[in-house]
């Protein structure tokens, strides 16, 4: 689900902009650059819930004020994981000091509300599509109209995710995460996300992971990589293709957080779940399941079983 833009500041004064969850249907490190960061392969999809960003006008504006800065908020049922950590340092008001200077606005002038929805350090790229919706949110309201070309810099700057989460379409992605490729797609998944509420640090992951790298898939099958420009047309035909790769962060995740397993193990015995797997650098699992109602049941039962877990469904393409 491609992040959508509702303007209506003719009437309540606000630019409300969705920040979907995004999910690594497998996860390939296929090798490592010299600072550090990994090179990958990864099907990304984007489901159709998540963070809101909502960008209204502040009454009271200092164009002195050094460093220039946005006011900031947070709402939402993970707002209180934020808590103590300095705003400066959320990536919604990074976003917002990149473009406001990159492009000369006044961004002291801004009011940005954060509907903080997904759990944090989750492996479902929530501060990362707070990021791009953002960027997208004050493109549109500094009516600027930067193509996404122009916007993909400012994203790779903020970090990895941030440019496959400004496009936000089910894509095959290279390089650290900044070669995305949209693949024609006409399915629309059942998916439950499960996440166990415990925070898990992505630079903790890598660090923990162990053994080589996997065989990259462009070297065998070329630069758009498993599917080429198309994605498979049936479920069944994508899950059979899923079962060949995996996610290659899983097994260090599940050491440094045996709840993953659990997860895993659960999800699958769901009636209906096609695949079960984790997302990104973890902790959130997803299973796609055969139909919406299969899904709705998964989380009745999940959420029945283990009130403590984050547990969502909804629909990915
Ligand atoms: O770019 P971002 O700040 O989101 O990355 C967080 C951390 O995750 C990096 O500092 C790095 O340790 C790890 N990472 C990596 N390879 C990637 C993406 C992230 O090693 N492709």
């Amino acid at each position: 689900m491609p992040i959508t833009i509702t303007d209506t500041r003719h009437l309540e004064g606000s630019l409300c902009v969705t920040a979907p969850a995004k999910v690594n249907l497998f996860l390939h490190v296929v090798g490592k650059r010299t600072d550090g960061y990994h090179l990958l392969e990864t099907l990304v999809g984007f489901c159709d819930f998540g963070d809101e960003i909502e960008i209204t006008k502040r009454s009271k504006t200092d164009p002195q004020m050094r460093p220039p800065t946005a006011h900031f908020s947070v709402s939402g049922p993970y707002a209180g994981a934020l808590d103590g950590l300095p705003p400066e340092n959320n990536l919604v008001l990074k976003a917002t000091q990149m473009l406001g200077q990159a492009a000369d606005q006044d961004i002291t002038s801004l009011h940005i509300h954060l509907k903080k929805a997904l759990p944090i350090a989750a492996g479902i790229g929530g501060g990362s599509a707070d990021a791009a919706a953002t960027l997208l949110g004050l493109n549109h309201w500094w009516g600027l109209d930067w193509p996404l070309s122009r916007l993909l810099p400012l994203a790779e700057h903020l970090g990895a995710d941030v440019p496959m989460c400004l496009k936000s379409a089910l894509s095959y992605v290279t390089g650290i995460g900044e070669d995305v490729y949209p693949l024609e797609n006409a399915l629309s998944l059942p998916i439950v996300l499960v996440n166990p509420n415990i925070p898990l640090s992505t630079p903790q992951v890598f660090k923990a992971r162990q053994g080589g790298f996997t065989d990259s898939l462009i070297s065998q099958l070329g630069q758009a990589g498993p599917f080429g420009a198309m994605m498979p047309e049936t479920m069944t035909m994508l899950c059979e293709a899923l079962s060949k790769w995996h996610n290659d962060l899983e097994p260090p995740a599940c050491d440094l957080e045996p709840a993953i397993g659990i997860i895993l193990s659960k999800l699958s015995a769901q009636p209906g779940c096609q695949i079960a797997r984790m997302s990104g650098s973890g902790a959130t699992c997803f299973g796609l399941f055969e139909s919406m109602a299969q899904a709705s049941q998964a989380v009745h039962a999940l959420r029945a079983e283990q009130p403590n877990w984050w547990v969502h469904a909804g629909a990915l393409s």
